[in-house]
């Protein structure tokens, strides 16, 4: 078994990384995957709020914010189905070197300009790396999701339409603004593991299986 590894990347804080990061690996692991976070991130929000013995006691949960973040993918690549992770808010030596290490990446930003702005200057990080010799062979495919958005808004919609005119890869699914996430985070937990039959499980849900098509 090699991971399928995704790094969610952004120079925007507060865009939703660690959130979406939260859930991927708690849907991949409700549906019976093996899943390991790394958490790249020097605040650690992920690992800090995640309970060993709690509801997700089955996700690894592992951190590195150094470069040497690379040899901790090595070391436990083969060992699971996926592994996030988890960069902070800043363009950094660590988060290139998780882009490096992945094949797939998620861009996550709000409807918001300086989102759009920091999800692009990603885009171009990424678009950098993959002309290294390192990358050449494996390109690191990416994707930019919305988040924390309004269903339906204009706003959200304008945001959509613009970076698609620009030819970037946008999802089609959203991580919609639900206070089930914020909630369950108290207790480093996901609505996929809090309330299975809900609005947020079903959106990362959706967004999964969108993921789906980009790893086929
Ligand atoms: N879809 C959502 N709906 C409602 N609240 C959300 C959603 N996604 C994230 N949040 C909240 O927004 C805040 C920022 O999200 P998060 O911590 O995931 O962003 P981040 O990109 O990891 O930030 P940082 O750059 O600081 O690491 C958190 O308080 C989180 O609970
Ligand atoms: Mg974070």
């Amino acid at each position: 078994m090699s991971a399928k590894i995704l790094t969610l990347a952004t120079s925007k804080g507060g865009a939703g990384k660690s959130t979406l990061t939260r859930n991927l690996a708690a849907h991949w692991l409700n549906v019976g995957f093996k899943v390991a976070v790394i958490d790249a991130d020097p605040q650690a929000s992920v690992i800090n709020r995640h309970n060993p013995d709690g509801l997700l006691k089955n996700l690894t949960v592992l951190s590195n914010p150094e470069e040497s973040i690379s040899y901790t993918v090595e070391e436990v690549k083969n060992d699971f189905d996926f592994i996030l992770i988890d960069t902070g808010g800043f363009r950094n030596r660590t988060t290139v070197r998780a882009l490096v290490s992945s094949r797939y990446a998620l861009i996550p930003l709000k409807p918001s300009a300086d989102d759009v702005a920091a999800a692009i200057e990603t885009h171009a990080l990424i678009q950098e790396l993959n002309k290294t010799p390192e990358k050449l062979s494996s390109n690191i495919m990416y994707r930019m999701i919305i988040t924390m958005s309004q269903q339906g808004t204009v706003i959200s919609r304008h945001v959509r339409t613009e970076l698609q005119k620009l030819g970037f890869l946008l999802m089609k699914s959203e991580m919609y603004h639900r206070v089930a996430y914020p909630e369950s985070a108290i207790n480093g937990l996901s609505p996929c593991i809090t309330d299975p039959d809900g609005s947020a499980s079903r959106d990362i849900a959706n967004i999964v299986s969108e993921l789906n098509e980009l790893f086929a």
